[in-house]
């Protein structure tokens, strides 16, 4: 029977175990294996469901899959290469498809809808805001994640990560740094100061980028509006009087885009171990007042700890995509092993949120 079914082209079923859930669940023909495991109840982490965010990234245990749009878009070349995969863009091929997911991902704070509005705008370089929205009730997130933001008539919400650390009874009023995107309309309505006035609906939290527990070195990179998560992250760290070495390089094109200095100064000033601050411009002009380090952050990784085995070390970036990839291809490079490398990569669609 199995042989004329098979012979006449019926579909054979295609079941998807998840790693640490254990659970099976079966994927019709034409559904991702995200949207399969929603309807059957399974817990699996998501967000943009496009393919942009990267909170769906499993690693792929057994089976094969199709690719709806490639996974390179969001996911490094060292994270294919070692086998993971979007579930959100994933059509499994074969009898069983095993996948694994990050089981931090799971103590999150389930999302909400919030509504809010603008309390408070700071300008902190020439094309980046800090945003303090006030909510309508407390929320609770967990350092390095983000949340959606968006006002009635835009299309599409718009992701930013909290730049605050998090409170234990949960934060009325969360702050968030925005990189004006030209022809953003979000950030258009923003630097036009419209936002000031309509009512915003604020999702969230979401994200897996956040500090994993241990005692391992951290190498910390941010770019651009890339700040803020780790901001949240290391101001956390400091009031849990974490112990461990952490380098933290702050790569942006010239003086006038630095920002956060002395937020970084205190945390630095208050860490329990040694804790190393590298900025790094890349196109600050070779005759300016400028003698701190120069060029791509990148290139700082071999130094930012002098003494400390990067093979034990863990990283922890924020940034855009090309500084990213850049970063895990050196760390890797200099010892940092592919799995202790967590990443949140911003893009102006989206940013995805990752555990390399
Ligand atoms: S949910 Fe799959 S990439 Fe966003």
């Amino acid at each position: 029977m199995g042989f004329l079914k098979n012979l006449f082209g019926a579909k054979e079923a295609k079941f998807v175990e998840v790693a640490p859930f254990g659970s099976r669940y079966e994927v019709p023909s034409g559904e991702t294996m995200l949207e399969a495991a929603l309807k059957n109840g399974v817990p699996f982490p998501h967000n943009c469901t496009v393919g942009t965010c990267g909170s769906c990234k499993c690693k792929l245990k057994a089976g094969r899959v199709s690719a709806l749009t490639d996974f390179g878009y969001t996911l490094s070349q060292q994270e294919i290469a070692a086998g993971f995969i979007l579930a959100c863009q994933a059509i499994p091929k074969d009898a069983l498809t095993q996948v694994e997911v990050e089981s931090q991902a799971l103590d999150a704070p389930k999302a909400e809808a919030f509504k809010g509005r603008i309390a408070a705008t700071e300008a902190l370089t020439h094309d980046i805001v800090r945003i303090t929205v006030e909510l309508d009730r407390p929320m609770h997130f967990v350092a390095g994640q983000y949340a959606n933001l968006k006002y009635a008539g835009l299309e599409r919400a718009r992701n930013y990560s909290y730049a605050d650390a998090p409170d234990r009874d949960g934060r009325k009023q969360v702050s968030f740094f925005v990189r004006k995107v030209p022809n953003g309309a979000f950030t258009e309505a923003l630097f036009n100061g419209q936002l000031n006035e309509l009512p915003l609906d604020v999702e969230g939290p979401h994200g897996n980028f956040h500090l994993h527990p241990g005692t391992a070195p951290m190498l910390c990179i941010a770019g651009g509006s890339g700040l803020a998560p780790l901001l949240s992250v290391l101001e956390t760290a400091r009031k849990d009087r974490v112990k461990r070495p952490c380098a933290f390089l702050f790569g942006a094109r010239t003086q006038a885009d630095l920002y956060g200095l002395e937020q970084i100064q205190q945390i630095a000033n208050n860490w329990s171990d040694t804790f190393v601050f590298i900025p790094v411009l890349s196109h600050e002009p070779a005759d300016s007042n400028w003698t701190g380090a120069r060029g791509l952050v990148t290139e700082f990784i071999s130094k930012a700890l002098p003494g400390v085995s990067l093979n034990d070390a863990e990283g922890y970036m924020c940034g855009p995509p090309g500084m990213i990839d850049a970063g895990i291809a050196a760390m890797t490079g200099f010892g940092v092993k592919l799995d202790a490398i967590y990443y949140d990569k911003f893009t102006d669609q989206s940013h995805a949120a990752k555990t390399a």
